[in-house]
């Protein structure tokens, strides 16, 4: 039987949260961030952002701005809690909170074999504007990323 549908909160990323995340982020990625890389950015005061559900983890996004441009960092949602539509959501929210602080454009790198992730861009109207060679860690050699960006005005 189905409960009363409880919504999902957003809350900026803390270090308590950090922790939790790398164990989300660790469940998704073959070469995951790790909690340093989490911490760093928590340091270095980027754009984290974590959502709930009941207090139990779904998703989280960390966006560095850069002048008046936004870069998505990073983008997770559970792998349990996948095509439920939480990835639109956590991408709404960044473009979101980056256009409020001044970002005029979004950019972000993406594997080309990450289906997932270019059809959650494309769909939300970002668009490809080059290919970085060799950028990511790869189970043999390396993988080229795609760079995408949209305007967020
Ligand atoms: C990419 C990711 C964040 C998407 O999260 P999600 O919660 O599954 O996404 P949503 O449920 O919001 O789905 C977004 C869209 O993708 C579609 N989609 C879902 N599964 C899909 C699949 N297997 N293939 C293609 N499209 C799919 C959904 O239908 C939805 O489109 P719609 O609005 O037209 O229905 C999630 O898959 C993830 O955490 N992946 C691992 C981490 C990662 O790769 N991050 C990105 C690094 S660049």
């Amino acid at each position: 039987m189905n409960g009363p549908r409880i919504d999902a909160e957003f809350m900026p990323m803390s270090e308590r949260d950090v922790d939790e995340v790398a164990a989300l982020e660790a469940g998704l990625q073959a070469f995951p961030w790790t909690r340093g890389h989490f911490s760093d950015s928590l340091g270095a005061g980027y754009s984290a952002w974590v959502l709930r559900r009941s207090g139990e983890l779904i998703g989280f996004s960390v966006v560095m701005p850069v002048l008046d441009e936004a870069h998505l960092l990073n983008i997770g949602v559970a792998a349990r809690c996948h095509g439920q539509g939480y990835g639109a959501r956590l991408l709404r929210h960044a473009m979101e909170c980056a256009r409020l602080n001044g970002a005029v454009k979004m950019f972000l790198e993406v594997r080309p074999s990450n289906d997932r992730a270019v059809y959650l861009y494309r769909h939300f109207g970002f668009s490809q504007i080059g290919v970085r060679k060799a950028y990511y860690p790869a189970a043999v050699g390396r993988e080229d990323a795609l760079v995408f960006d949209k305007d967020l005005v």
